[in-house]
């Protein structure tokens, strides 16, 4: 595992994207594993202005995201799909047969899950997965207790991420649905490149366990450990274990 450690946001957003961007050049059709949340915003910012810039070209690449709320459409704002899209996508020239993105209308979510792995199979398989971390240590929406064979496939939330994911939202973990469709650890494992971006105070005690280097079912993060191309970049703020 190699682990960078970061001194400013700024510093954390550059060094992701130049991590991006160097996979990209050995490989430009890259498949890529995209994620959600507020640790990937400023990582999505360098992208859109390096390709803005004409740094870098992405129109090979093919997209995916990691995962997606069960029974919100494209369109709704709290879908994942349409996170993506706004902050990355849309900005840097993709074109829509390159992007592939979990369906969370879909009216069979099992079925659904299983055209994913169809397609990313058919992408062959991902090159780089781009992950952010809960604070109970999840990846994508594999909870603590998940299994770590498992491809993509439909799970229910627990309650901590329902209240994190609802940070800023008026209406709280209310509208945040209960269930998610999610790549599995399998299929995260299989990805030739991991990129694990941890950026947060509350996401020290996930860290520090990935940190120790023992393989936990309760952290689902640490099924990363023996991945052989795995790269952690992480607030630097974060290098104390903390009380
Ligand atoms: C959600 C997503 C995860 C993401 C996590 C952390 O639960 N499903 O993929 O890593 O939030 O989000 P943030 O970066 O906002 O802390």
């Amino acid at each position: 595992m190699q682990l960078l450690w970061c001194d400013s946001a700024d510093e954390f957003s550059r060094t992701a994207a130049d991590k991006v961007l160097e996979a990209l050049a050995r490989k430009p059709d890259l498949t890529v594993a995209l994620p959600t949340g507020r640790t990937p915003l400023g990582l999505y910012a360098q992208l859109r202005a390096r390709a803005a810039t004409g740094q870098a070209s992405f129109d090979r690449a093919r997209w995916f995201d990691l995962d997606e709320y069960v029974g919100l459409d494209s369109q709704h704002p709290l879908s994942y799909a349409r996170f993506i899209r706004t902050q990355l996508l849309a900005e840097i020239g993709v074109s829509d047969d390159h992007v592939r993105l979990l369906r969370g209308d879909a009216s069979d979510p099992e079925s659904e899950c299983r055209d994913y792995d169809r397609a990313i199979a058919a992408a062959g398989g991902l090159d780089l997965a781009i992950l952010g971390l809960g604070a109970n240590g999840h990846i994508a929406f594999n909870e603590p207790g998940s299994d770590w064979h498992r491809t993509t496939h439909v799970t229910e939330l627990t309650e901590q991420t329902r209240v994190a994911n609802s940070r800023g939202l008026s209406d709280g973990e209310s509208v945040i649905p209960r269930f998610g469709m999610t790549m599995g650890i399998g299929t995260l494992r299989e990805a030739r490149r991991i990129l694990l971006l941890v950026s947060g105070e509350e996401k020290r005690a996930a860290l520090q366990v990935l940190r120790t280097g023992t393989r936990d079912r309760n952290w689902p993060v640490t099924s990363l450990l023996r991945h052989p191309e795995l790269t952690v970049i992480a607030d630097s703020g974060l290098r104390s274990p903390g009380s």
